[in-house]
């Protein structure tokens, strides 16, 4: 059987710096030779990205528990027609957000509670789970200060109030502590360029070994 691909995700706060920091990735292993698949939830898929217009964009109110089966379905379909064959083909997957978004923005932060908001993602994709985890990990405020800047409309989740945000970080910071071998933990206001040498290192790691 062919080498399983290696399975890469980014979490973190809105406004933390997953995409830049995932885009870096992507070049430095396409520049080595590697077959890249970048991808992101909500939407990675055609059926996802109705879904996302539908959970982000939504006017009138989606309660918490649709909320989660919506991310939920989405995450489904996508691992199933696209993360499991990339990785089956022998690609590195980059990808913006997975589970852990669900367990700390619907588990920690709308308080369905982490453990069964985990379940129920993983019943969704029959257990699949990342090889490395990179947390960026900021202070909503500051998060906050960079999406200001940015000038584009909140979505509904960013649209939540700062204790909202401070729980999503608290619930990250814990599914970090509960898997230390699948978290690499980084501080995001450090400088871009560290932040990128600090991932290629562990990606390299993974990789040869
Ligand atoms: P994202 O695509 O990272 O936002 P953007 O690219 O517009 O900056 O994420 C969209 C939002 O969805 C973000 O606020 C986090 C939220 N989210 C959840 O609440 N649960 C989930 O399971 C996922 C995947 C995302």
């Amino acid at each position: 059987m062919a080498a399983r691909g290696l399975w890469i995700t980014f979490e973190g706060g809105d406004g933390s710096g997953k995409t830049t920091q995932a885009e870096l990735l992507r070049a430095h292993l396409e520049g080595r030779g590697h077959r890249v698949v970048r991808t992101r939830e909500p939407g990675g898929t055609d059926v996802g990205r109705t879904i996302r217009e539908l959970v982000l964009h939504h006017r009138g109110d989606i309660g918490p528990r649709a909320e989660a089966l919506l991310f939920a379905a989405d995450r489904s379909h996508h691992v199933a027609s696209l993360v499991t064959p990339a990785l089956e083909r022998g690609e590195v997957v980059i990808q913006d957000r997975y589970l852990d978004s669900s367990v700390a923005y619907q588990g920690a932060a709308r308080s369905l509670g982490p453990d069964e908001v985990r379940r129920l993602s993983l019943w969704a994709t029959e257990g699949a789970l990342p090889d490395v985890t990179v947390l960026l990990d900021i202070e909503p405020a500051a998060a906050r200060e960079r999406l200001d800047a940015d000038d584009k409309p909140f979505d509904r989740l960013e649209a939540e109030k700062a204790e909202f945000h401070a729980r999503v970080r608290d619930g990250y910071l814990a599914l970090a502590d509960a898997e230390p071998e699948r978290f690499l933990v980084l501080d995001a206001v450090r400088p871009v360029d560290e932040i990128a040498a600090a991932i290629r290192a562990r990606v390299t790691d993974r990789l040869s070994s």
